[in-house]
């Protein structure tokens, strides 16, 4: 008796709808994967035209390179790629597409056309084919770029037409994922059409992107957006926030973009709504546009079919930038216009101290990068070349100061101006501070050190008692002993309803912290006891910040919700310490404290304890 055979090979256009099934959802996916091949193929101009909810028709056309016969061909077949040559190369994308999976999958649910020339070809192709079979290849005029027409989506799935929305549904889904697609791409134009209608108007917008929001959110955004920008190694967030005074009701108006791809990732999302959430109210949610980027190296792309997640290899750095970029633009609140209040909603540093934190970072930065390619001292030699997240990696290296002896130089570009910001959360070496030479204060605010070998050292002091109390807090925390003796503090306040439940919902833990209150009646609670450090703190402001990193009632108190108090705490009392200079024996006192500090953890803020400009340097320069 013969045997039957049990395994058969699937043919390729089972495979390709196989594949349709995760890449082509429903027609906004078609628009998505399509536009994308556009912007990859370096349009400055693309149109979307549909029909029926883009159910009965999608036609994208382009103004980009084109293709001659031979890609006009393979480009149907699986696998089949101008992107990516090597198992390496999936590691530095850099186009919107890589797989090699979206037009056949495409072509396999549908009726499909697409019609291209080369730059300068005295003809063009047509290619047509249903269903992904039995292509017919024919010569067709020249033209600029690339138009692709794909007609009667899933007319051989059943079970998938079955599944497609409704009225107006799938139409919203493509008219949002050409927003999305052109609130990335600002420098492209943009024009799409339902039946004749027009859907979305925009022309190419380089100099103003805020033009382009407008287009997407409404002309009554313009006026109220303000840019937002944060520069650190290995991550640049950049992008347009509205002021608190305009705002939508539900999350619309949030768009995330790592390298230019469309994100809704909810630690994103979170950490934008944080920032806000001191100037919202109750139920509003801001309308922000950023841009992540991150060198490709440091983020996968690679972990969701429709390529909507991403994965960083540094999160907390990300979501630290994005903190950073929007609190100095809220802290600054340009909405108010000239007469704003530094020390106004949120404000608690006197604006020129930031501006000259800023000049201080500005002028090492510059001084550096005049010297790049030129050859460093070996102390920092050590850190050149490793992984890009060296800074987190908690391997104990040199203090990091000159930011081109970070591994600006694996990734093969020197930074730009202002670009690169030193991560100087790292272990310094045994009796480094100790053994700094103070020599005055810089602006009234940064103490100016000789360090070893005649580096200048900028310290700030603010950084660095938050970076003292924080490892106070989290040893005591640690310390099965309980919090040191707590100082008392003695003060009603009343509050919120939310913030005063949440306080007294979280006693247990707040008492873990050396934090004691009690209901006082009503919403008012009493604040009895801080920990050392926190005496003179701003009582509300603390409270309030504690009130929010809680968790929620009945939720488990894990050590990242208490790290996550801790850092508030450390925040506070670096705040409440930080507004006078120190004086000599302070600073003596707290160069002792930072030999003995814990440089790991993460602050809140993230910020830098001092900046380094080795004496070489300054010696190349007065050359
Ligand atoms: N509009 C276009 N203009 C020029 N070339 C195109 C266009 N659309 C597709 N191509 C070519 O066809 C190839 C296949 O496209 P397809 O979308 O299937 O794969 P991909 O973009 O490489 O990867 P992914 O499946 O991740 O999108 C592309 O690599 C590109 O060379
Ligand atoms: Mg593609």
């Amino acid at each position: 008796m013969i045997a039957m055979a049990r395994i058969a090979r699937l043919s390729d256009v089972l495979i390709n709808k196989i594949a349709a099934g995760e890449v082509v959802e429903r027609p906004a996916s078609v628009v998505k994967e399509l536009v994308e091949n556009s912007l990859d193929a370096g349009s400055s101009t693309i149109r979307v035209d549909l029909a029926g909810g883009g159910v009965d028709r999608i036609i994208i056309s382009d103004d980009g390179h084109g293709m001659g016969r031979h890609d006009a061909t393979l480009c149907l077949e699986r696998h089949a790629t101008s992107k990516l040559r090597e198992l390496d190369d999936l590691f530095h994308i850099d186009s919107m597409g890589f797989r090699g999976e979206a037009v056949p999958a495409i072509a396999s649910v549908s009726r499909f056309s697409l019609h291209t020339a080369e730059v300068g070809a005295d003809v063009g192709t047509r290619v047509t084919l249903e269903g992904g079979v039995d292509p017919l290849i024919e010569d067709a005029p020249p033209r600029t770029g690339t138009v692709i027409t794909v007609e009667d989506l899933f007319f051989n799935v059943p079970a998938r037409r079955k599944f497609l929305r409704r009225g107006d549904t799938e139409l919203k889904h493509a008219e949002e994922a050409v927003v999305r697609l052109a609130l990335a791409n600002p420098e492209v134009g943009f024009f799409a059409t339902h039946e004749g209608n027009e859907l979305f108007s925009s022309a190419a917008c380089p100099e103003d992107p805020r033009e382009r929001i407008a287009a997407a959110l409404g002309p009554a955004a313009h006026p109220h957006l303000f840019p937002v920008e944060e520069r650190r190694l290995g991550v640049s967030v950049t992008g347009y926030a509205a002021s608190p005074e305009f705002t939508f009701p539900n999350a619309r108006g949030l768009y995330t973009f790592v390298n230019r791809r469309y994100v809704r990732d909810r630690g994103l999302i979170g950490t934008i709504q944080r920032a806000y959430q001191d100037f919202l109210a109750a139920g509003r949610q801001p309308v922000v546009v950023l841009h992540i980027d991150v060198d490709p190296i440091a983020v996968d792309v690679n972990v969701h079919p429709q390529k909507l997640e991403v994965r960083f290899s540094d999160a907390r750095g990300v979501q630290e930038a994005i903190s950073a970029a929007l609190n100095r633009m809220l802290r600054a609140a340009p909405w108010l216009g000239a007469g704003a209040d530094p020390n106004g909603p949120g404000g608690n540093q006197p604006r020129d101290a930031a501006h000259y934190a800023l000049a201080v970072e500005r002028f090492l930065t510059r001084a550096q990068e005049a010297s790049w390619g030129a050859p460093l001292p070996t102390t920092l030699d050590a850190a050149s070349g490793g992984a890009p997240s060296h800074a987190l990696s908690g391997a104990p290296g040199p203090m990091v100061g000159i930011p081109s002896s970070l591994p600006f130089g694996a990734v093969g570009r020197p930074p730009a101006f202002g670009e690169a910001q030193p991560q100087l959360n790292e272990a310094p070496p045994p009796g480094y501070f100790a053994a700094l030479r103070p020599m005055g204060l810089l602006g009234g605010r940064f103490h100016l050190c000789e360090g070893p070998g005649g580096t200048l050292v900028v310290l700030d002091p603010h950084a660095a008692l938050e970076r003292t109390r924080l490892t106070t807090y989290l040893r005591a925390l640690d310390d099965a002993k309980g919090p040191p003796a707590p100082s008392l503090f003695g003060t009603t306040l009343e509050f919120p309803v939310q913030v005063a439940k949440a306080l007294v919902e979280g006693r247990e833990a707040l008492s873990r912290l050396g934090v004691d209150v009690e209901p006082f009646g009503g919403t008012t609670v009493a604040l009895k006891t801080v920990p050392p450090g926190l005496e003179g703190a701003d009582a509300r402001s603390l409270l309030e910040a504690l009130a929010r990193a809680l968790p929620p009632k009945g939720a488990a108190l894990d050590s990242v919700t208490l790290a996550e108090a801790v850092r508030v705490m450390a925040c506070h009392a670096a705040r409440k310490a930080g507004s006078v200079p120190l004086t000599d024996a302070q600073l003596r006192a707290l160069l002792g404290e930072l030999d003995r500090a814990d440089f790991h953890p993460p602050c809140i803020h993230g910020t830098v304890v001092v900046l380094e400009m080795p004496l070489l340097e300054l010696e190349r320069r007065a050359r």
